[in-house]
This record gives structure tokens, sequence and C-alpha cells, in this order.
């Protein structure tokens, strides 16, 4: 079986293929066949040594994967050999099989393809513990969405109408404005053409009640003056790669709140709330309330490709590795 590992930082050609024994399960582990492994933005900023945890090199990139279980552990109750599964070892998944903890995994529903599920945890959790747990999000609500045809703003943008908000989308390319209005939004704008702050403050009827912003940069001051009486400015990344500096004046006003998103973190320092989040985001899918999109597919050993066209910005929704 093949990993992808990094042995020195840089691009995602940096990334190399290796032969690899099958590995064994220990107590508590599951060896997993892998079929898909999700490809995140985050990936990109761990081999290029920019992600806050540098893990020591050579590592294997890849934080969440789908496939079926080839084998299990001593002590392994929720699991048998060929269940479908999701899990989310946080490293290491751009590998063809992989050893995970049983916590770390999840049944894939029926309604999710190997590729999909392979793609679903990061962003639809992150999308679900932004507007449910921090922004407090209400039906009826109006939620505007930077970068709203990413992976992250795709969820964010479905996860919002299915929880009763309305929605503006804001993405660069026509593809991504329409992307982003099959998963749910009222309307999408491209900030090239459009004011932000003035179609955002238009659309909630004087302003927005939450802004959810996964890319940071030029358009965040404008999002955060679009914001309504008592509006939530909720910072997820900074995929542009600049950390925007907003003006406390702009929070004063309207008694707006500016709150930070690192569910990851949150993830580690509160397992259980997660796993309950992680449920009820796979209930909503199992139900269809919610819709992920079909991710773009690579060739497992395409990872640079895949990687380096989802940091180009090519990428419409998810990007996967699929065997
Ligand atoms: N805080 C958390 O807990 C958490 C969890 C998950 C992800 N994140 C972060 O959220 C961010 C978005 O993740 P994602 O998975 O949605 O990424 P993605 O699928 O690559 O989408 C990012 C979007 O950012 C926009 N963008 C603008 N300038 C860009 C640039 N220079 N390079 C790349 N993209 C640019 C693009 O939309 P347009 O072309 O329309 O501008 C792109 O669609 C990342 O920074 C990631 O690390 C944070």
């Amino acid at each position: 079986m093949r990993v992808a590992v990094c042995r020195e930082l840089g691009p995602p050609e940096v990334l190399e293929l290796e032969e690899r024994e099958t590995p064994i399960p220990g107590p508590g582990q599951l060896v997993l066949d892998v079929r898909a492994a999700g490809v995140n933005f985050v990936d990109g900023l761990f081999v290029a040594g920019q992600y806050q945890i540098k893990p020591p090199l050579p590592f294997t990139p890849g934080s969440e994967v789908a496939g079926v279980v080839l084998a299990v552990g001593e002590g392994v109750e929720r699991f048998a050999p060929g269940d479908p599964v999701i899990a989310m070892p946080g490293l290491g998944g751009f590998a063809e099989e992989l050893v995970v903890g049983e916590a770390s995994a999840a049944p894939l529903p029926d309604a999710l393809s190997f590729t999909q599920g392979a793609t679903f945890a990061q962003s639809y959790c992150t999308a679900l513990f932004a507007l449910r747990e921090r922004a407090g999000l209400a039906k009826a609500e109006s939620v505007l969405v930077l970068g709203a045809g990413g992976g992250v703003g795709l969820a964010v943008v479905d996860v919002a109408r299915a929880l009763g908000a309305r929605v503006i989308a804001v993405a660069s390319t026509e593809e991504k404005r329409a992307a982003a209005v099959a998963a749910g939004a009222e309307t999408a704008i491209d900030p090239a053409v459009d004011d932000v702050k003035t179609r955002g403050r238009e659309f909630g009827g004087g302003g927005v009640d939450v802004v959810v912003d996964p890319i940071g940069g030029d358009l965040a001051e404008p999002s955060l003056r679009a914001l309504a009486w008592f509006g939530r400015y909720v910072v997820i990344g900074f995929a542009t790669g600049a950390i925007p500096r907003l003006p406390a004046n702009q929070m004063l006003l309207n008694n707006r709140t500016v709150m930070g998103v690192d569910w990851g973190a949150w993830t580690m320092r509160e397992p259980a709330a997660h796993r309950r989040l992680l449920d009820d985001a796979l209930g909503m899918a199992a139900s269809r309330q919610i819709h992920p999109v079909a991710p773009t597919e690579y060739e497992f050993d395409r990872v640079a490709d895949a990687l380096t066209a989802l940091l180009d910005r090519q990428v419409t929704g998810k990007v996967a590795l699929a065997r």
C-alpha cells in the first residue's frame, strides 16, 4: 500500500509516494481500506509549514478519510470488518491503508458516497459549530458568507439554510456563485462588481445578522460594516493569506460581536461535545436536511495536483483523492 510523505516543507510537489506494509491494528484501533481522502486547505498549510501545529518531518498529511474497515484491534466494539466508515486521523490520511483509533471513526451514512464522506467532517462540523454553537443562529436570520464557493463556505451555506436562515453568498467566479445558490443561498454576489457592505445591508433589511468569514483579507471590513444590530462576525480562516485588522468602533456600533472559531482545538478539548456535533451533522446528512456536493476527484497518485488546484482557487466545493 502507498502513502504520500512530506520529507521537506514546501509546495505540494514536495509530496512523495512511498510503499509501506499493511498496518496492524493495536488495541482500540481499526485498519481502514481508504477509498477516499479529503483534501483540505489546511493540508497545504501543513506541507508548507504554515500551520500553527508543525509536525516533525517526515509526516503524511491528510486529516479526514472514508473507507471500509479491514481489521479491528482488541477491544473494538462499535465496528467490524466490512463496515463503511469515515474517520478523522488529524494527520496521515493520504494513505491507501490507515490505522485510526475507534473514537475517531463514525459510520458512513447511506446518503453519502465515500468521497462525500471523506470531505464531510471538517467542513460541516466547522459550519455547524460556527453557526449553532458560536453564532447562535436563529431561524429566519440573515447570513452573509464569504468564500462561499469553497469547502467551508459551501457547507456554511448548506447548514445555514437547513437551520432556517436566509443566505447571501459572496464568491469570485460564476461557477462558485452558482454552486452557492444550488446549496441554498438566496442570492450570490461578485465582490469585484458588487459592494459587499451595501448589498449585505439591503439583503438583511438594514443589516445581516451573521457574517461568516473563512477567507480574511479586504472583504472583512465591508462585511463587518454590513452587520445589523447585535450582529455577529464569525472568524474561521484566512484563505487569502491576509489577516484583517478590524476597527473596534465598528464592533461598538450596533452592539456587534466578533467571535473566533477554532473547531480543531475544540474537538480536542471537548471530545464528547464534538462527538454529539458530528452525530448531529451526520444525522442531518442521513435525513437529507443537508446536501454535501460531490467533490472533484483525483487519483491517489495525483495528490500534489489535487492540493495545487485547491490552493490556486481552481476548485468549487471540495476535493478528494479517490481509489
Ligand atoms: N477555524 C476553523 O476551525 C477552521 C476549520 C476548517 C477550515 N478552516 C480554514 O478556513 C479556510 C477555508 O478553508 P476551505 O476548506 O473552505 O478552503 P477552500 O475550499 O480552498 O476555499 C477557500 C476559498 O477562499 C477563497 N480565496 C480567496 N483568496 C484566496 C487565495 N489567495 N487562495 C485560496 N483561496 C482564496 C476562494 O474563494 P473565492 O475564489 O470565491 O475568493 C476559495 O474558494 C482555510 O483557511 C482553512 O484553514 C478553519
